[in-house]
This record gives structure tokens, C-alpha cells and sequence, in this order.
């Protein structure tokens, strides 16, 4: 038993879908405690950090225009193997291949229009984090 926080990203598409409050009901069924919630919309610099580990990637310059293509909503999970148990909640990256019951295999059927993310290591967390969020945004275990 491990206690993770993850990151998770409702992506323009699924705030201009209105699926806003169908991802956030699907995590709070689960049993994920929301620690940290806010809607923004990014800049090109802080997205371009964001995706960092993308950059130079044939597709880059295509998900940066999207992810500030509109608002977003980012909040901070904890629970259990959180890490891992959101990844599965949410389904593999192209919609049309995410198996049905996920997020992305329910919503998507696209592998850029995807509707969420979530931080795939405990690495990649921390520098998400940092990006969208300070630690006095996050509220204490309730
Ligand atoms: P995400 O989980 O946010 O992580 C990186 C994002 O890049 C991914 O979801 C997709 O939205 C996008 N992405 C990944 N691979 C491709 C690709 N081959 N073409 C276009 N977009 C991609």
C-alpha cells in the first residue's frame, strides 16, 4: 500500500464537451480523494514545460496548440497506487483504442483529443505539479 498523488488534466476538448464533472464523478466514485482543483488556461510557455518531455516530438507543436486552445481543468488526486490506478481509469492515449469503461475509450475517439491526463510516474508528477500548482493550493489529507 502506497499513498500517490497524481495529476490530472481535463483537456480543452472535454471542458468544451462539458465532461467536466463526468471525469471528476468517476474519480470521486473510485474512492480518490481531491486534494487540489482549479481551472486555467495556459500559456504557451508554461504548456511547452508541461509537455517538456515531448519536445522535438513530430507531434509537439500540434498539443501545444491544443492544450491552449481553451481552458483547462487540473487537479491533484491522492490514494492508493493513485499513479497507476488514474492511468487505468482513464485508458490508452488514442481514444480509439482506450478499452470501453475508460474515460478516454467512453469519450475519445482521437489520440490528441483525449479528453484527460494524468501524470504516468511519480517523476512526471512532481514536474506537472510544479507547473500548475504550489503546495499552499493543496488542501490537507481530509
Ligand atoms: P497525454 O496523456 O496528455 O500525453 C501527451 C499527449 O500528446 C497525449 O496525451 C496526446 O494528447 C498527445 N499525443 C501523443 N501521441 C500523439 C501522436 N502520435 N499524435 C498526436 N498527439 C499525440
Amino acid at each position: 500500500m502506497a499513498v500517490q498523488r497524481t495529476l490530472v488534466l481535463v483537456k480543452p476538448d472535454g471542458v468544451r464537451r462539458g465532461l467536466i464533472g463526468e471525469v471528476i464523478r468517476r474519480f470521486e466514485r473510485k474512492g480518490l480523494k481531491i486534494r487540489a482543483l482549479k481551472m486555467v488556461w495556459l500559456s504557451r510557455e508554461k504548456a511547452e514545460e508541461f509537455y517538456s518531455v515531448h519536445r522535438g516530438k513530430h507531434f509537439f507543436n500540434d498539443l501545444i496548440e491544443f492544450i491552449t486552445s481553451g481552458p483547462i481543468v487540473a487537479m491533484v488526486l491522492e490514494g492508493d497506487e493513485a499513479i497507476n490506478v488514474v492511468r487505468l481509469m482513464i485508458g490508452a492515449t488514442d481514444g480509439r483504442k482506450a478499452q470501453p469503461g475508460t474515460i478516454r475509450g467512453d469519450f475519445a475517439l482521437s489520440i490528441q483529443d483525449n479528453v484527460v491526463h494524468a501524470s504516468d510516474s511519480e517523476e512526471s508528477f512532481e514536474r506537472e505539479f510544479k507547473v500548475l500548482f504550489t503546495e499552499d493550493e493543496v488542501v490537507p489529507p481530509y
